[in-house]
């Protein structure tokens, strides 16, 4: 049997996704990680991604070794093929944050034991089942909903909007001219059999959505285009307003880190309707389903 990876939500199938949302219920799960390795390696920082994941391997009886970068050298000190090749001689599973997506595709290539994504400049698999699961605890089910992803077209949306066709969801973009979606992006959306739209308005793509999202405007390496952003994102703060125009049920998440003030108000993150501390904690249960998942598997 070949190993199975997860780069991307659309490695998973739509059963898939929905079997890793039923192993995150598995809150006493069987320690099927127990005398083994989970390697994470990280070229950008994190609190929620590494904490949820070194639990995850915690509670599936493995140990879990955090590196950084720099102690790393991840196609600088050695290629990503051999630091893969190395990592699976002591590791069940080896997971990875980095600034380009192709890195993880290179030790996938090669890699005996699962790679997993904890988020590339592409993609962010993990945080779109944690928000998967967000969504389903509140709602019950997927069925006619409607996700508007609101302010930077990034990793974070791209993986939302594959896991909103993977559910069957209605995914809206709202972004100003010039950060919206590739139409390659928005090809692969279409040829999973979801259904996606586009909006410069912040209300447009809010208007009666059942889940608005939003996330930082100047990800992780493209700190210096904060200014510009700033500029250019102003009318895309989630305030009152746009929540006035979501469903009345509407709530609202964010991947995390917030900054307030700038892509959400401190009222709306607040709210009765912000689910971003449940959102959170459900990081590290779709982090442990995923392992549970992966290592069943291969
Ligand atoms: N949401 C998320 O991935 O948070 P961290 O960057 O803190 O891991
Ligand atoms: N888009 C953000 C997500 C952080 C979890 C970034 O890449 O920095």
């Amino acid at each position: 049997m070949s190993v199975r990876h997860l780069l991307e939500i659309d490695d998973l199938t739509a059963d898939e996704v929905g079997a890793v949302l039923h192993l995150a219920g598995h809150t006493n799960p069987p320690k099927i990680l127990d005398g083994c390795g989970v390697a994470l390696v990280f070229e950008k920082p994190s609190l929620r991604t590494r904490n949820s994941t070194e639990m995850a391997v915690v509670q599936l009886g493995g140990h879990p070794i955090s590196l950084q970068a720099n102690e790393v050298g991840l196609g600088t000190r050695e290629t990503e093929e051999d630091v893969a090749r190395t990592l699976e001689r002591y590791h069940r599973v080896i997971c990875a944050r980095v600034f380009e997506h192709q890195k993880l595709e290179r030790m996938a290539a090669v890699s005996r034991v699962p790679i997993v994504n904890l988020l590339s400049d592409q993609s962010h698999p993990l945080q779109a089942l944690a928000d998967l699961l967000t969504v389903q605890q509140h709602f019950g089910s997927f069925e006619g909903r409607t996700v508007a992803y609101i302010g930077d077209s990034n990793n974070v949306s791209r993986s939302l909007a594959l896991a909103c066709a993977r559910t069957g969801m209605t995914f809206r973009y709202g972004c100003p001219p010039g950060y919206g979606p590739s139409d390659v992006e928005l090809d692969l959306v279409t040829s999973l059999g979801g259904t996606a739209s586009v909006h410069d308005r912040a209300v447009d793509a809010a208007d009666g959505a059942d889940v608005v999202y939003t996330d930082v405007w100047a990800s992780m390496g493209k700190e210096e285009e904060a200014e510009a952003r700033r500029r250019a994102f102003e009318g895309f703060t989630i305030g009152a307003e746009v929540m006035e125009a979501a469903a009345p049920t509407g709530v609202f998440l964010h991947c995390l880190p917030a900054h307030r003030g700038e892509e959400v108000s401190a009222d709306v993150i607040e709210s009765g309707r912000s689910l971003v501390w449940q959102q959170a904690e459900n990081r590290m249960h779709t982090a442990r389903a995923v392992l549970m998942f992966l290592v069943e598997l291969s």
